[in-house]
């Protein structure tokens, strides 16, 4: 049984629809990354399944319990931009946050130091939050998502904002805590689903373009392809829209001066190719052949 099974959501805003009917399931102990670009509808899903969005249609069912059933103690929710009460101190705040899931104050203090510990933050747990560095108020974040010891946890792009060493320290955690729990986490960045999860939900403007474990993605979109580019000269532009019509080539992306061409026959396409630009003299900048990669299917899908 899944943990989570999420069927044709939609949530619309008048005439806008933010979320257009996607339907997926969440295996329990899976690391999923909600991946897509700005606008895609990233957010807007996870506050749906965090219980603080209603949808306009759809239905969201939790541990096979009935579509609709309340599921809110189970989870850990952390918002793209979360707004802390600065005044406070860290060990306040998670405090507070374990007060607001029901806990007692003695099981509150005590599961509130576990997590400041769980995050790196016991040290500074005394400190207000208003002297916290980005890193440092996003792990304080997970902290509170996590302090009541959630079976899913919703994260809505924990690293985007931060530099690259609070990246990097948000990401070893999340690789740590991915291990104890469910986690649905979003970004705009393939690298980071890369790292660390197992299963990509891509979103484009609202539905899904594609979903799947990652190796079953990438085995799917691994095919032969050829990369060229070119100096930016009219010429080469012509030549690389011209060869379109070759009948190894499958289907085309040309941007000025950049050719990704999915090709049936790469030894073919690789000598006709280099062959037809040296006879015709095109300045050719760089060429590869090789295999498609979730890159390729990611900037395939934005661009769309
Ligand atoms: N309250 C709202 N009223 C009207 N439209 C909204 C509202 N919230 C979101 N939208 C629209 O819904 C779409 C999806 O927004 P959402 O915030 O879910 O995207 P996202 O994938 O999280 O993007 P980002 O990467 O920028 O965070 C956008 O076009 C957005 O403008
Ligand atoms: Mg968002």
């Amino acid at each position: 049984m899944p943990l989570l099974k999420v069927a044709d959501l939609h949530k619309r805003y008048g005439r806008h629809i933010s979320v257009d009917g996607i339907s997926f399931e969440i295996e329990s102990g899976r690391c999923v990354a909600l991946l897509g670009p700005n606008g895609a509808g990233k957010t807007t899903t996870l506050r749906m399944l965090a219980g603080l969005l209603p949808p306009t249609s759809g239905e969201i069912s939790f541990a096979g319990n009935r579509p609709g059933a309340d599921y809110r103690k189970a989870l850990g929710y952390l918002p793209q931009s979360p707004a802390f009460y600065n005044w406070m101190s860290g060990q306040e705040y998670v405090v507070f946050a374990a007060k607001l899931s029901g806990m007692r104050s003695r099981e509150a203090a005590e599961r509130s130091a576990a997590a400041l510990k769980r995050v790196g933050l016991s040290e500074s747990a005394r400190r207000r939050i208003s002297g916290y560095s980005g890193g440092m108020k996003q792990r304080l974040g997970l902290a509170q998502a996590l302090v009541h010891r959630p079976r899913l946890l919703l994260l809505d792009e924990p690293v985007s904002a931060l530099d690259p060493i609070g990246r990097r320290e948000v990401m070893e955690l999340l690789r740590e805590i991915r291990e104890e729990t469910t986690v649905i986490f979003s970004t705009h960045v393939l690298h980071d689903a890369e790292e660390i999860c197992d299963d990509i939900i891509l979103m484009n403007r609202g539905v899904i373009a594609e979903q799947g474990t990652l190796s079953y993605l990438r085995s799917q979109y691994s095919l032969p392809i050829i990369r060229l580019y070119t100096e930016k000269e009219d010429k080469a532009f012509r030549w690389l829209e011209g060869l379109v019509h070759k009948p190894f080539i499958v289907q085309s992306q040309i941007t000025a001066g950049k050719a990704i061409f999915n090709v049936s026959d790469v030894e073919l396409a690789r000598r006709e190719i280099l062959q037809e630009a040296g006879k015709l003299d095109i300045p050719l900048l760089q060429f590869e052949a090789g295999s498609s990669t979730l890159e390729d299917l990611f900037m395939k899908v934005v661009g769309s």
